[in-house]
């Protein structure tokens, strides 16, 4: 990968003046002066998910530009590297290779020597053993009764993702019942416990590392009460199991080397939902699905690696919100899945769109002085027209919009399907369209004696930007390619913006603040060698609990 400062690109300097240009275009202008704009501007995902982005504040020539700074900064050789196995992630000395988790590629992939497909392969016919046991009822708990409920214990990418993606895939869920434990905050653990008996649970501690402390501390804690009930070793390994790059820990921790489900260092936090850290996935919705869930997101990865750019749905997204992040100073990014089973989507991409491009040095270790990252945020439609659409719409604040629909409901009743999806529709419209248009363009002017005194608020300016994604409708193959748009996407900002998308060294350091500060919580004694509010805070906090 090449270290390319995109300020010192042509192309930048070009969309820095051409952003002069367009930041005065209406997107009311854009569609008048281009009656075929929703096909020039849009893409299909066979025939399965739809991006319109036509509703940006783009034409040809910021596509072009766009495009031509995708080449400056070697986004081809960067993709083959990526797919290739090569250490593209520098600061841990490691390859991404994510992908190969769901490819279907016969031709073998070489990693320090090994052929990947091989140890992948192993690990999903385990995975696809144990499942079909825990799903027929075969496999039993201690006292002989088949399995009803899992829990994921687990946090960060060993958490979000499989939460997500059972919850947006719930009408193929199974008999089985998933329960997450993430948080530290024995809250979360003791309500759980309050749900499960522990001869029908299994429970899976899901821990690229093995060593994360929320995940550690509610492990033991849930050990400890399983214990209770029965201290046989034969009953533990029926119970507990554990998803890790780590094999000495789990054994340390107690569990049984078979009911260990491998992954590798190579497979980032993030982005590991595609490994065996998808075991719940694979419990929840059997192994065909989870597949097809593969399967999905291969095709997407076709897509991304054999289409030219300017068709390329991965690269088109991430190069909009390069230029509204970098151009436009639009700082967030909203998510909005038209879709109530997808209402996890958005958290999930906050991780792995924040985790990855949240940096601030460039390649070279010098600190960036252009955008990184965005700031993802998002909630399900149409719950949040009632809540944060009125910033949206209004606001001095401009905020990119993802609105994400199936046109087909698991769930049609009624009306309530085209409801939703009028709402869909008028949203975007109305973003970019706004209404009472010549009184905005008018408004220091309007006269006092206007017949409608309140004409001014109920004004909108419109040329708000955003993407609609029309799903067919979410199988777990829709899903899986959708997830994969994003991940593309977010590995093309990575790119082009010359930082390392694949580490997250900027959580380390509360990590082992956290640490300290645990010793000092554990007595009376006052605390002064921290700065005034920590010490304050923890005397408060030390004062409240010992009396
Ligand atoms: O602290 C951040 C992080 O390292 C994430 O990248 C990761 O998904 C999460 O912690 C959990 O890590 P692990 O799977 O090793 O427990």
């Amino acid at each position: 990968m090449k270290n390319i400062n995109p300020l010192n690109t042509k192309s930048w300097k070009q969309l820095k003046k051409h952003y002069k240009i367009i930041k005065n275009i209406h997107l009311n202008e854009m569609f008048i002066n281009d009656k075929n704009r929703f096909n020039n501007f849009s893409l299909l995902f066979e025939n399965k998910i739809l991006v319109d982005f036509s509703k940006n504040r783009i034409n040809d020539i910021t596509l072009k530009l766009l495009l031509k700074l995708t080449k400056e900064t070697y986004l081809s050789e960067a993709i083959f590297d990526f797919f290739n196995g090569k250490k593209i992630n520098k600061t841990e000395n490691r390859a991404v290779l994510h992908t190969a988790l769901r490819s279907f590629n016969k031709k073998p992939l070489f990693y320090e020597g090994k052929n990947v497909y091989l140890k992948i392969k192993k690990v999903l016919r385990k995975m696809k053993i144990f499942s079909k046991k825990i799903i027929q009822k075969k496999w039993l708990g201690y006292t002989n009764k088949f399995i009803t409920d899992i829990v994921n214990i687990g946090i960060g990418g060993s958490d979000l993702g499989p939460n997500m993606v059972i919850e947006s895939l719930k009408p193929y869920n199974n008999h089985l019942k998933i329960h997450f434990v993430s948080n530290v905050d024995a809250t979360q653990v003791l309500e759980v416990l309050k749900k499960i008996s522990p001869d029908r649970t299994i429970f899976i501690i899901c821990s690229k590392t093995f060593t994360t402390q929320e995940t550690i501390i509610n492990a033991n804690s849930i050990k400890k009460w399983f214990l209770k009930y029965t201290n046989k070793k034969k009953d533990f390994k029926k119970h507990f199991f554990a998803v890790s790059t780590n094999y000495v820990e789990p054994l340390k921790f107690g569990i049984d080397i078979d009911n260990i489900f491998k992954f590798w260092d190579w497979v980032g936090g993030r982005y590991s939902l595609w490994s065996s850290v998808g075991l719940s996935i694979m419990l929840l919705i059997g192994y065909k699905n989870f597949i097809k869930f593969l399967q999905g997101a291969y095709s997407m990865d076709l897509h991304f690696l054999k289409t030219p750019f300017e068709k390329n749905i991965p690269v088109l997204l991430a190069l909009i919100s390069i230029w509204y992040n970098n151009f436009f100073n639009m700082e967030t990014e909203a998510i909005l899945p038209y879709d109530q089973y997808m209402n996890r989507f958005s958290s999930y991409f906050q991780q792995a769109n924040m985790e990855s491009n949240g940096k601030c040095f460039d390649r070279k270790g010098n600190k960036v002085n252009w955008q990184t990252g965005p700031i993802i945020w998002g909630e399900s439609g149409t719950n949040s027209q009632h809540s944060f659409f009125q910033l949206l719409h209004q606001g001095t604040k401009i905020v990119p919009c993802d609105f994400i629909a199936p046109a087909l409901s698991h769930n049609p009743l009624d009306s309530h399907h085209n409801f939703l999806l009028s709402n869909f529709f008028a949203q975007t419209q109305s973003l970019a369209f706004g209404s009472n248009s010549f009184y905005y363009k008018n408004i220091n002017n309007i006269n006092n004696n206007c017949f409608d005194k309140n004409i001014i608020y109920k004004t909108f300016e419109g040329n708000r930007p955003t993407n609609s994604i029309l799903c067919k409708k979410i199988t777990p193959y829709v899903l899986g390619a959708l997830i994969c748009m994003y991940e593309h996407k977010i590995f093309t900002q990575g790119i082009i913006l010359n930082i390392y998308s694949f580490d997250q060294w900027g959580v380390e350091l509360g990590k082992i603040l956290a640490n300290k500060i645990f010793l000092k919580l554990l007595n009376k004694s006052y605390v002064d060698n921290f700065d005034s509010s920590t010490n304050g805070l923890i005397n408060i906090y030390k004062k409240w609990n010992f009396n």
